[in-house]
């Protein structure tokens, strides 16, 4: 039975008094969370403030991205050993923007993915397409590369080690929201991938939606077989709406 994950990724938005707001609101309405695991990846200036209000909650908390070298002449970068210096669960690789706005490669991101993943962080690996490449039907192969480059440096048993989040760019800060349909039907694409390679791997390995989330559709797309949590951008950033995206997480399993 696989855990559903609901992860906040805050993006580059708050500020030491929102995060404050925002976290005491998470700590003070979270209720049952005993069948999902939550966590929030907040900028990296406000990880401490994170590990001071979460230590000993049932939230924990990550990085959105990491440098993929140890320590040295870096500079901007942030390390793995730093997230985990600052009791890091998990660090997100490969994220959309990333991938566009910065010129992330599948090469580079399969990179982070393995350096993440041997200092102890658990990866949440981002895979998706844009809008353009749905439409001229290529999502699953463009969904393949990504995953491959993944497998290809870390074998089928390393990828077990992450999360994966599938997250439609074309879904994404946009309130247009894949159906639970179509988002099951690249799930079980994935997850089937995997399966061919490893059947284990594939049945243990969760692999969150991403992409306009909200309290109204997370419980639908998570009764969905291969729907296992949610990746939370907008959402994620208001107490009442993250918190009902948990509630659903912890209803979504029986
Ligand atoms: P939104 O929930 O704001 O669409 O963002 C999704 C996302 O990119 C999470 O990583």
């Amino acid at each position: 039975m696989r855990r559903p994950l609901v992860a906040g990724n805050w993006k580059m938005n708050g500020s030491r008094a929102s995060v404050q707001t925002l976290l005491s609101g998470i700590l003070s309405g979270i209720e049952d969370v005993s069948r999902c695991e939550v966590a929030v990846c907040p900028p990296f200036l406000y990880i401490p403030q994170a590990q001071s209000m979460l230590t000993g909650s049932p939230v924990a908390w990550g990085g959105q991205n990491l440098s993929t070298e140890a320590a040295g002449a870096f500079t901007g970068e942030i390390a793995a050993s730093m997230l985990l210096d600052f009791g890091c669960t998990y660090v997100i690789v490969g994220h959309s923007e990333r991938r566009s706005l910065y010129g992330e490669d599948d090469a580079l991101v399969a990179r982070k993915f393995a350096v993440a993943r041997d200092s102890g962080l658990k990866p949440i690996l981002c895979l998706g397409e844009t809008l353009e490449e749905r439409e001229q039907g290529v999502t699953e192969s463009v969904v393949a590369r990504q995953l491959d480059a993944v497998i290809e440096a870390v074998g089928v048993e390393g990828l077990g080690a992450g999360v994966i989040a599938y997250e439609p760019v074309w879904a994404i800060g946009t309130g247009r929201t894949a159906t639970p349909e179509q988002a099951q039907e690249v799930h079980a694409f994935i997850r089937e991938r995997i399966a061919a390679q490893n059947e284990q791997v594939a049945q243990d390995l969760r692999i969150l939606y991403g992409g306009s989330m909200k309290p109204g559709n997370a419980g639908d797309l998570m009764a969905k077989p291969d729907i296992d949590g949610g990746l939370i951008g907008g959402a994620s950033l208001v107490a009442d709406d993250f918190l009902g995206i948990c509630r659903a997480a912890q209803e979504s399993v029986a």
